[in-house]
């Protein structure tokens, strides 16, 4: 067993644990998306998603648990790989200026991914903490999400959502980028149909996740 935490211990077990922890995150925001466009079908049709959620609870009790293990294994080792990167370019500095390009990425990562999670703190708090504190069956969820002072008809809520789903979008777009180096799938002869679905992850899904925001809070 304790060969699983050397290996995690190294430079590439910390990188394999950060691209595959990333990967079953974004699977998450799959399935996140689909049920938060249920928004577009109203009141009703959203109201009964999240009572049919309710009544599986221990189902979605074991999801969360995996859920926030997955977040804190891909926190603590982004921090980790930051730290390490950071250490190896004061000493390759000393000897030579190292690649710009690479600088940039690690920072930037390192910032998407720090308001990433200061939105998701506040996405909690908001809406999942109010939803666990609504056991009526007549709970008007939509009507958090949507009419709330903390839902989207708020135009600073809709406005800070959208920032930091495009953030998001920008942290997954280097996040697969920094996978397929890990898994060395640069050259491999499906690399073009793993770019496809690589941009259905950070493209498609964030824009489809904008799109309620930009909806609810400026076009309704
Ligand atoms: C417009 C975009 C989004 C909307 C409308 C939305 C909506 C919601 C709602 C209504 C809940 C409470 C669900 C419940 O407890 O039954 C929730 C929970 C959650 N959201 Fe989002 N969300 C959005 C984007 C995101 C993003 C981008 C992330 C991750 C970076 C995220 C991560 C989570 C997590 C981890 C939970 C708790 C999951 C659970 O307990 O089942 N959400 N979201």
């Amino acid at each position: 067993m304790t060969w699983i935490f050397t290996f995690f211990q190294s430079s590439i077990g910390k990188k394999i644990l950060m691209a595959t922890t990333g990967i079953l995150l974004s699977l998450f925001l799959a399935t996140h998306l689909l049920g938060n466009l249920m928004l577009f079908g109203g009141a009703e049709m959203f109201n009964n998603y999240v009572h049919s959620l309710a009544n599986m609870k221990p189902v979605v009790r074991f999801a969360e648990v995996i859920l926030t293990l997955l977040f804190l294994a891909h926190i603590i080792s982004g921090i980790r790989v930051t730290l390490e990167n950071k250490r190896a370019k004061s000493i390759s500095y000393k000897i030579s200026p190292g690649p710009e390009t690479t600088k940039l990425h690690s920072r930037s990562m390192a910032i998407s991914g720090s308001i990433v999670f200061i939105f998701l703190v506040f996405h909690l708090q908001t809406f999942w903490y109010s939803f666990q504190n609504m056991h009526s069956a007549d709970a008007d969820f939509y009507d958090v999400v949507i009419n709330s002072k903390v839902g989207y008809n708020n135009p600073l809520i809709a406005g800070f959502y959208i920032l930091a789903l495009l953030l998001l979008a920008l942290h997954l777009r280097h996040g697969f980028q920094s996978a397929f180096q890990t898994f060395g799938v640069g050259d491999s002869r499906y690399k073009s149909l793993i770019e496809t679905v690589a941009v259905f992850f950070w493209l498609v899904i964030p824009l489809g996740f904008i799109s309620i925001p930009v909806y609810f809070g400026f076009i309704k």
